[in-house]
């Protein structure tokens, strides 16, 4: 029932106290990569090579929250949010990797203190793509020794923080850092070898195994997790399926959540030289609180020994595989398929593989070539229906059982969309890069109804 002057009710509601926010990553918005000491991280040095980055764009000048974080808080709280989940750049923290810098964690601390005052629930990630390049100048991920110095950043970042964050995730896609990075070499830092994917991979389940011990002593009311992108894999051909959805979920649910790596991705990675020794599995699987899912689209596959390296060189031992894209699916700027029933499947498979975990979408959006109207509106409608079907479809799986306790839309603002530079834009806020002025786009004003209302009316 509505009576008009008050707040309708609404008609998809989500459970009493979901959280409801946006994310970010560091380098992606922060900008004032030579500031109060922050040195190089892996994404600097890779978007200064030619070719790299569309577009030659760097991590400048981004989106200059590091001095406009005030504006950016204010933004949010107009919108509702109840909580934003941004990260942490090691480099500011830790230049070089090395030792702790004050003036790095000052910033986090006074946009902590920010996002408090306003009533909004931080949220930390600790690793989002941004190894500092003097790691990776002694081997990067696919040093084991990585793992072990990321345990240190962790701890200092946590011990300064963890009475003030609630919600931690130690890496964010791991699948990305390992091989976009480390085998297709499109991710920083950009390096075309396998072994090191595979090594990188394992590495950086340690790192966050490692991590857990130290967040849990200095944060030990927080919610401590991973955000894993996971991507539902569909197809006729079970072996193809069976090593995408390997590669891609299995190889970091399984240890993360079981404390163990699935037999037939041991035995396809054997010839990479995947480096386990004991008692690592122990410490990745070290239990978490929360699990954090990055959700854009799904895959459908099949296999083709003719194809030779058709899957792409990220897929390392399954490159006679060949992705069948779905004609009739619409797509984002990004060429992705928007499919989103596949994340109501990937809720519930979740839910029902490894239950009692509760889940939060800590990712989902999309990229669409907004234009700004001759009356300064962003009409990005687009970007609402991507929005309103997600939601619902993320309704559809809580109203199934799933344990989902938030969403948080990729992103608050326009970035630097890694690859592919500042041209794709994802944001519910426009950022005009030459003036640095912020306008709300039309799908801000559509999220803000429905944090308002809990749900979809
Ligand atoms: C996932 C990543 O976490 C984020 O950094 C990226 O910008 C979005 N996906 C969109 O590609």
């Amino acid at each position: 029932m509505s009576v008009l002057g008050e707040q309708v009710a609404a008609a998809l509601e989500f459970p009493p106290g979901f959280l409801w926010g946006a994310s970010t990553a560091a380098f992606q918005i922060e900008g004032a990569t030579r500031q109060d000491g922050r040195t190089d991280s892996i994404w600097d040095a890779f978007s200064r090579r030619p070719g790299a980055v569309a577009g030659g764009d760097t991590g400048e000048p981004a989106a200059d929250h590091y001095h406009r974080y005030r504006d950016d808080v204010a933004l949010m709280r107009a919108l509702g949010f109840g909580a934003y989940r941004f990260s942490i750049a090691w480099s500011r923290v830790r230049p070089d990797g090395g030792e702790v810098n004050p003036k790095g964690l000052d910033f986090y601390d006074r946009l902590t203190d920010e996002l408090l005052a306003n009533g909004i629930t931080p949220w930390a990630t600790l690793y989002h793509f941004d190894l500092p390049q003097a790691l990776e100048e002694a081997g990067g991920w696919a040093n084991r020794d990585t793992a072990f110095r990321f345990a240190e950043f962790a701890a200092t970042t946590v011990a300064r923080l963890g009475d003030r964050i609630p919600f931690w995730s130690t890496l964010n896609e791991p699948w990305c850092s390992a091989f976009l990075g480390y085998a297709a070499g499109i991710h920083a830092p950009g390096r075309r070898e396998p072994e090191a994917a595979a090594a990188a991979a394992h590495h950086l389940l340690l790192a966050h195994g490692l991590a857990m011990p130290e967040l849990r002593r200095h944060a030990p009311a927080a919610r401590l997790g991973i955000t894993l992108n996971l991507y539902p894999v569909q197809g006729e051909d079970q072996e193809a399926v069976r090593k995408i959805d390997g590669l891609q979920n299995r190889l970091f649910l399984d240890p993360v959540l079981l404390g163990r790596y699935p037999e037939d991705l041991l035995a396809d990675l054997e010839p990479f030289g995947f480096p386990v020794r004991d008692g690592d599995l122990a410490a990745i699987g070290t239990p978490i609180d929360q699990l954090g899912i990055n959700y854009y689209r799904g895959y459908e596959v099949t296999r083709d020994p003719a194809l030779g390296e058709a899957a792409g060189p990220e897929w390392i031992g399954a490159r006679e595989v060949r992705f069948i894209p779905d004609p009739h699916a619409p797509l984002t700027e990004s060429g992705w398929q928007v499919e989103p029933d596949k994340l109501t499947d990937t809720l519930l498979r979740v839910h029902r593989e490894y239950p009692h975990i509760p889940l939060y979408v800590t990712e989902n959006g999309a990229a669409y070539p907004d234009h700004v109207g001759p009356d300064g509106e962003i009409a990005d409608d687009d970007r609402i229906g991507f929005l309103d079907s997600h939601l619902r479809a993320a309704h559809a799986a809580v109203a199934q059982g799933v344990d989902l306790r938030g969403f948080f839309y990729w992103s608050l603002l326009d970035n630097f969309e890694w690859a592919e530079g500042y041209a794709k834009r994802f944001g519910l806020v426009h950022v005009d890069y030459a003036t640095q002025e912020r306008t709300p786009k039309r799908s801000a004003a559509w999220y803000a109804n429905v944090i308002a209302a809990n749900g979809l009316r």
